[in-house]
């Protein structure tokens, strides 16, 4: 069975991997580190008997939240992992308080895009060149968690 719950310490490694099969420029086990012990940062994982399968986070800021990653190992894609992250850091999101949800998306990335839509998700805007390792542009989404969600 696959639980969605808070990241912890011990997640580290398996969540590393995660980042290390999905992004090109993964991020430093300093900087998971940093996001766990930051007051302002929340940060779930989809766990099985096996492991860590995906995670997602975000940190907020009054009431303004600001997705940083979602991620899926590519085996277990397409099985509703990512939704069930999102979902449990909108709902995480809504009882810190947060009104409204920003992201950056791969202008390119279709799966991520057609999962931040289906949640309402809106194309606010365009960071030209804000990504490396393709060199691509950064779609800027946003949902407002005050038109009942
Ligand atoms: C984006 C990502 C997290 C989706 O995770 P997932 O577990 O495969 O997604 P789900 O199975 O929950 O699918 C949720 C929705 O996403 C969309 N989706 C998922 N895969 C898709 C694909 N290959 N093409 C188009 N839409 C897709 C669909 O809208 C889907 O809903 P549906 O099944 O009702 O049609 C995953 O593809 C991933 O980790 N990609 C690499 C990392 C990344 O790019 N993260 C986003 C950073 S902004």
């Amino acid at each position: 069975m696959i639980t969605v719950r808070k990241m912890c310490l011990e997640d580290i490694d398996g969540v590393m991997e995660v980042d290390r099969d999905c992004f090109s420029i993964p991020w430093s086990r300093e900087s998971f580190m940093m996001e766990l012990e930051s007051s302002l940062s929340t940060y779930v994982v989809a766990v099985d008997n096996d492991g860590v399968l995906g995670y997602g986070g975000f940190y907020m800021v009054l009431d303004q939240v600001e997705i940083t990653n979602i991620a899926v190992m590519g085996k277990v894609r397409g099985k509703g992992i990512g939704k069930s992250i999102l979902e449990a850091l909108i709902k995480l999101a809504l009882i810190g308080g947060g009104k409204v949800v920003n992201l950056d998306v791969r202008a390119s990335n279709e799966a991520a895009k057609a999962l931040y839509y289906s949640y309402g998700f809106k194309l606010v805007g365009m960071r030209r060149g804000y990504y490396q390792k393709p060199d691509e542009d950064a779609l800027l989404l946003t949902l407002s968690l005050e038109e009942g969600f």
